[in-house]
């Protein structure tokens, strides 16, 4: 894990920051509008920053819909990969779920984008089929994944350990 990382929840004033990894990252970034509508969505939003020295290293958005979690967005820039980053965030965003009375996780996942569909695939996410055409910039399939009873699996341990605490 990186050392003195924040974790918080995400705030308008940060969209300008979480713009440029988006910029970076994504081929067909999000628009601020979307981050601005999403944060104002009150509890059903679930968006959260990584901090570290202030600079923002990587985000995590989320929906609750009743007991769903649904994965928006997430992205860790390039540089600080593969340090447990994502799954900080993923972790404490499960966590926050929960006490909001979460049980099932799902995301959708272009189906080019095996890295991810990997780092998914560690946490228990199991892929149930695709949408077709459901990226209108490219027309690309989704891939559906979902982790199932999110009091199970991996993320019994991982929360039981403390990960995901702010
Ligand atoms: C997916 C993403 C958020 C993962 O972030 P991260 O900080 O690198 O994740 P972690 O360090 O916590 O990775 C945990 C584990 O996931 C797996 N994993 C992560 N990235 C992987 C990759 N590129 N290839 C294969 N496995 C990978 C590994 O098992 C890794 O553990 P290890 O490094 O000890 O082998 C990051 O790669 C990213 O921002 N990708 C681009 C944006 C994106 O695709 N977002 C998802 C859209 S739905």
């Amino acid at each position: 894990m990186l050392g003195e990382v924040e974790i918080r929840e995400m705030r308008v004033a940060d969209i300008e920051a979480v713009m440029d990894i988006e910029r970076e990252v994504f081929p067909f970034p999000w628009a601020p509008e979307f981050f601005l509508r999403e944060l104002g969505r009150g509890e059903s939003a679930m968006y959260r920053v990584a901090f570290a020295d202030g600079r923002l290293l990587g985000f995590i958005g989320a929906n609750l819909l009743g007991d769903e979690i649904h994965i928006t967005n997430m992205a860790v820039i390039p540089d600080v990969r593969r340090r447990g980053l994502g799954s900080a965030l993923l972790v404490g965003c499960v966590r926050q779920g929960l006490e909001r009375g979460a049980r099932w996780l799902t995301l959708e996942v272009r189906e080019t984008n095996r890295d991810a569909r990997e780092f998914y695939r560690l946490f228990g996410f199991r892929e149930l089929g695709l949408r077709r055409g459901y990226y209108c910039d490219t027309g690309e399939d989704a891939v559906i994944m979902a982790a199932g009873d999110i009091r199970e699996g991996p993320f019994r341990e991982l929360l039981a350990r403390g990960e995901g605490n702010d």
